[in-house]
């Protein structure tokens, strides 16, 4: 069964803790957030004192995803703040072997996030080292973006280079009722929705049609 993980971008900011309550009751599996450096994306959002604001609203898994071009310097304050999982960026400035060993030592999972236009097969040399790929459906730094198609491709190629290793596959940008089936047809694990999920008031609503469409 797919996972879904809202992502809180697309959540009311002034009642975080409320939201991330809700999100558990109406079936999320995990709770996404997207933290933006101004820099690596066009866009600021929040670190790790925020994390730690609202870790106490819930039990569920926090994913946590790093648009950042140093992440390494914040790693252990994200792990230490209540990530559960920490993704960062291939097309960051950082060493990746480096930054997935920094994660491993918080005993964290680690994830490696690509842009649409980095190849699959770019991730190749880390896939025995990680937990997790984050495949970006949508340039990072906004939500609500339209699903970029050639995605799907994308996901099927990264299937056959994961093979049996014990890597998930999640997809973020664009994920709804139409782009869901499509994503978990060609190998997604777990999908990632912001402005799907946080666009009707009742997210129990969003998340089961977006569970209920991966099964048909
Ligand atoms: C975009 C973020 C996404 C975003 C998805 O840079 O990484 O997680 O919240 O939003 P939607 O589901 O609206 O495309
Ligand atoms: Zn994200």
């Amino acid at each position: 069964m797919v996972q879904i993980a809202p992502s809180i971008l697309s959540a009311d900011f002034a009642k975080l803790g409320a939201e991330v309550r809700a999100l558990e009751k109406a079936g999320a599996d995990l709770i996404h957030l997207d933290v933006m450096d101004g820099h690596f994306v066009p866009n600021l959002t929040f670190g790790p004192m925020l994390v730690k604001a609202i870790r106490p609203y819930t039990t569920l898994p926090f994913d946590v995803h790093l648009m950042m071009t140093n992440p390494a310097p914040f790693i252990a304050e994200f792990a230490r703040a209540g990530a559960d999982m920490i993704t960062v960026h291939l097309e960051s400035d950082a060493d990746i072997a480096d930054l997935i060993a920094l994660i491993k030592k918080e005993k964290k999972k680690a994830g490696i996030s690509i842009r649409p236009k980095t190849s699959v097969s770019k991730l190749l040399p880390y896939l025995p080292m990680i937990d997790l790929v984050l495949v970006m459906s949508v340039e990072p730094g906004f939500g609500g973006q339209p699903f970029i198609k050639h995605s799907l491709e994308k996901i099927v190629e990264l299937k056959a280079l994961i093979g049996r290793k014990p890597v998930q596959i999640s997809v973020d940008g664009g994920i709804n009722n139409i782009t869901a089936p499509a994503c978990i047809l060609a190998g997604a694990d777990i999908l990632v929705a912001g402005s799907y999920v946080f666009k009707h008031k009742l997210y129990e609503r969003q998340i089961r049609q977006l569970k209920q469409s991966s099964e048909g």
